[in-house]
């Protein structure tokens, strides 16, 4: 009976709130965020938006094609007020199918120049909130007992001695792997990338359906080598498993991890709010807390010391314009899916 009365109390409050606050009011208290970067990282962010605001954060957690597929679905009835991280070429398709609403923050101009100009070559529909380089993961202690070399070069991971060794995820679910993808075609041209993605398919044991499987099967021992953000290896390796990173030798694609507001959003004050706190660098600093070493886009936030450099890894000058544009993502999927994936390896 005593357990009763508090719950009892709590259940007239609330009633009390309800007949005292206007609906509108009320809906504005939640805000839906679709975020496809770590778990641990989008916990960090709703956790303190909603200390620091009082909006209740909703979460919703996947990959970037699959929020991209999940947005666009959801386009004449949407669920979503924000979008947070994931590579930025769906961001840049979102915004050119006009899924999602131009907002200039305030916090534009604090904004490294990389991350500015996403938002100008989408007309203001996302905006940069980090960048990562891609490269590859593997597990020394698995490759010594397997007598192999740690790959250094695209070139080497076709090689036929890593048969069944690699994991990469699927670029129709993951922005990771479509960046890779990507990258491939920028590097070689687009018929000898397809000729190396043929290849490639050969010593590849599972696509998996997001960007940071392939390397946590690493750090498990499931797998010797994976095409990963390299800084998601860092987090592995700092959380004590046996993993190393390399930056391709012939050179390699990054990603501007981006942020949008959802056409359509219910709180669209709420999400505006957010946005603007996401790019001060107390927010980006939650990446870090979260063992995620992105650079972040605030000139101002700190560059974690266990982020890679991108100083020191050879960057090709990846067309976002092209590669974000939905066209022509289109259309490398569908090559993929019909020249890579349907082949037998
Ligand atoms: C990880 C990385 C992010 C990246 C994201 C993409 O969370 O740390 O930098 O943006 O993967 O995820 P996806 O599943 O779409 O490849």
């Amino acid at each position: 009976m005593t357990r009763a009365r508090p719950f009892l109390s709590s259940v007239v409050l609330l009633a009390a709130m309800c007949l005292a606050t206007p609906a509108a009011t009320l809906a504005q208290g939640t805000l839906n965020v679709y975020c496809s970067v770590q778990a641990e990282w989008c916990q960090g962010i709703a956790n303190e938006f909603q200390r620091q605001t009082g909006v209740r954060v909703a979460l919703t957690l996947k990959g970037s094609g699959e929020t991209l597929a999940q947005v666009s679905a959801e386009a004449a009835n949407p669920r979503g007020d924000v979008w947070f991280g994931g590579t930025g070429d769906p961001h840049l398709a979102a915004a050119e199918q006009n899924l999602t609403l131009a907002y200039r923050s305030p916090n534009l101009d604090k904004l490294h120049d990389w991350a500015r100009k996403q938002a100008e070559q989408s007309g203001f529909k996302t905006v940069g909130i980090y960048a990562g380089a891609l490269g590859f993961g593997y597990n020394p202690e698995l490759l010594q007992k397997k007598k192999l070399a740690a790959p250094a070069c695209w070139k080497d991971l076709v090689k036929p001695d890593y048969k069944d060794e690699i994991q990469v995820a699927n670029p129709n679910s993951s922005g990771t792997a479509y960046t890779a993808v990507a990258t491939i075609v920028q590097i070689f041209g687009e018929e000898e990338a397809f000729r190396y993605l043929r290849q490639l398919h050969r010593n590849v044991n599972q696509y998996t359906r997001s960007g940071v499987g392939p390397i946590k099967a690493v750090a498990r021992g499931e797998t010797s080598v994976s095409i990963s953000f390299m800084h998601d290896g860092v987090t592995e390796a700092i959380a004590g498993f046996p993993v190393k990173i390399q930056a391709p030798c012939e050179g390699t694609g990054y990603e501007v991890g981006s942020l949008s507001i959802i056409r359509g959003a219910r709180n669209l004050e709420g999400a505006r709010k957010f946005v603007d706190w996401a790019l001060t660098p107390q927010a980006q600093k939650l990446g870090a807390d979260a063992t995620q070493f992105q650079v972040p886009s605030n000139r101002e936030a700190q560059l974690p010391p266990q982020a890679p450099r991108f100083a020191d890894i050879k960057l090709i000058n990846y067309d976002f314009a092209k590669y974000g544009a939905s066209a022509e993502r289109k259309r490398l999927l569908e090559r993929w899916e019909k020249e890579v994936n349907s082949q037998p390896r």
